[in-house]
């Protein structure tokens, strides 16, 4: 596939690095690209879908790329408000702290979608998050000069990529997933990126064990073909919602390194997982853990009569 286009917001749960992967083991891009639990839109992005239907909770997200795609967001605009915000910062006191809190304190009681990239480009580590009351609570970088002009040109490029990747007939939507699964049809393609269970949580990633048991009830029932995102294991534990629910289907798996710190012995490892209804005929060899073993082939109509285990209420977030 061609260089992945990014999006012009970032966050903590991106799935840049997936993009190829799941691209690689789609079934067809002929009916509608259907994705629940939109985030930054990466994944949607690079689909090359022409009909999607792309929903999350987060209403910010949801209304910047429907203007975006209304024209309302323009490369043009976002340039001269980064210019104009970015001189700002530059200038302003506290090592710029003052002007990142006159617009963080500006989107929270107004939110706009301008100050949204802003938020999310001068924000610590690309991370989005959103404290008990919805607004936004990941601080300042800590680089008054962020906005040097390689990085507007950078994000105004972002902005002209997916301006032209959303078509007029994409559907957004701003509703629970589970509003939305029950819109795919036969034909269609359903990716899932939920929060990771025993995760982190804010104001728009709560997840439990009664969103995972709802989530797979409703996948297995539809005549969709679908693909989950989790992980399967760490270091430390398995993925307990794997063996509950996800093993049912075809389930591939790779690993995944991050750094919890700068250091070399902080790399720590992590293997995602792709879950899909459907029977991967490539030849998946690059996926360095291959396929793994589903503990009884089950066809869709057993699934649906199967019987769901009751699901054990796990409180507090543990480690990954
Ligand atoms: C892991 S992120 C998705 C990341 C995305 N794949 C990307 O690459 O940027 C999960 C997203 O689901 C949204 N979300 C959380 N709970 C939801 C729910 N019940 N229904 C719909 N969206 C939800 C969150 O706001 C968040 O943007």
């Amino acid at each position: 596939m061609t260089k992945v286009i990014t999006p012009p917001i970032k966050s903590q749960g991106i799935k840049t690095k997936l993009v190829p992967w799941i691209n690689d083991i789609l079934p067809n891009k002929n009916g509608k690209w259907i994705e629940p639990f939109l985030g930054t839109g990466v994944v949607a992005f690079n689909m090359g879908f022409k009909k999607a239907i792309l929903n999350d909770t987060n209403p910010h997200i949801i209304e910047l790329y429907k203007e975006i795609q209304e024209g309302k967001i323009t490369p043009q605009i976002v340039k001269n408000y980064l210019e104009k915000e970015g001189e700002e910062l530059r200038n302003a006191g506290d090592n710029g702290y003052d002007h990142f809190r006159l617009i963080k304190n500006r989107f929270n009681e107004s939110p706009n979608s301008l100050d949204f990239i802003f938020l999310s480009r001068a924000g610590f580590n690309g991370m989005m998050r959103f404290n008990k009351k919805g607004q936004w609570n990941i601080p300042f970088c800590k680089k008054p000069e962020r906005f040097a002009q390689a990085y507007v040109t950078k994000i105004v490029n972002q902005v002209a990529k997916v301006s032209h990747v959303i078509k007029p007939n994409w559907e957004f939507h701003n509703q629970q997933f589970s509003e939305i699964i029950p819109l795919a049809k036969k034909g269609d393609v359903i990716y899932c990126d939920p929060p990771y269970y025993g995760r982190y949580v804010d104001y728009y990633n709560g997840w439990t064990e009664e969103d995972e048991e709802l989530l797979f009830n409703q996948l297995k029932e539809t005549e969709a073909k679908f693909i989950l995102s989790t992980w399967h294991h760490n270091d430390y534990r398995e993925n307990e919602m794997i063996e509950k629910f996800w093993n049912k289907f075809n389930i591939i798996t790779r690993d995944h390194f991050y750094h919890s710190g700068g250091k070399i012995e902080n790399r720590r490892s992590i293997v995602e997982a792709l879950v899909c209804n459907f029977d991967l005929d490539k030849e998946i060899s690059e996926h360095n853990h291959g396929i793994k073993e589903k503990p009884k082939q089950l066809s869709i109509f057993e699934l649906t009569n199967e019987k769901v285990r009751t699901p054990n209420r796990v409180d507090g977030l543990a480690n990954l």
